[in-house]
């Protein structure tokens, strides 16, 4: 396996969970209260799951891997990208600053907590787009054998790390609950399945 690949199979689970958080949000702009406990684990499973696990191994693994390469950080696709997780990180901040005064039924709060999670969803499934047919691509082209091999080292050690603190099947959990209640789960080939919450 190479390690966008394991890249690809996070994408299918955090998709999942932005599918769910669409579901909170039309049901507290159509109710005017938003449900606490799935929107505080959303916001949860983004912060830690997408962002310090998944856009973390791509910042301090891929991306500097890509620019070893010749890609440039400020201008080049890797660029862009971290721009836009810049941008989701504070979509997450938006969201997570109006959550408490959303689920007490303040309809400002539900507006202002819709709008940053229908600005992150757009965001984040155009980011994982780009990255799954065409920055991944990129950067197949340019690794060598040994390029592929380090890189996989490098997230399989991040891997144990997250894993060691539970981390990893925790969020997992999470989003499997959410996809559960929403009624968002992926329908998984069950040999094709490795990591996502499907059940498999
Ligand atoms: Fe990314
Ligand atoms: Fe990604």
């Amino acid at each position: 396996m190479k390690a966008t690949e394991i890249l690809s199979q996070e994408h299918q689970v955090i998709l999942q969970v932005l599918d769910c958080l669409e579901r909170i949000i039309e049901e507290a702009t159509s109710t005017g209260t938003l449900e606490a406990q799935p929107a505080r684990d959303a916001i949860e499973f983004f912060q830690m799951f997408a962002d310090k696990c998944h856009h973390g191994k791509e910042e301090a693994h891929l991306f500097t891997a890509m620019e070893a390469k010749g890609f440039p950080r400020t201008s080049g696709p890797t660029g862009v990208m971290l721009m836009e997780h810049e941008s989701g990180r504070a979509f997450v901040r938006g969201m997570n600053e109006a959550v408490e005064a959303a689920a007490q039924g303040d309809r400002a709060a539900v507006q202002r907590f819709a709008q940053s999670g229908r600005n992150y969803v757009d965001l984040l499934r155009r980011h994982i787009e780009k990255e799954d047919h065409c920055l991944f691509g990129m950067a197949n082209q340019v690794f060598s054998e040994q390029d592929q091999h380090d890189l996989l080292t490098a997230f399989e050690k991040a891997e144990a790390e997250h894993t060691a603190a539970g981390t990893h099947e925790k969020y997992l959990a999470v989003a499997g609950a959410l996809a559960q209640r929403y009624g968002t789960a992926t329908q998984c080939a069950p040999d094709a399945c490795h990591g996502c919450s499907c059940g498999h």
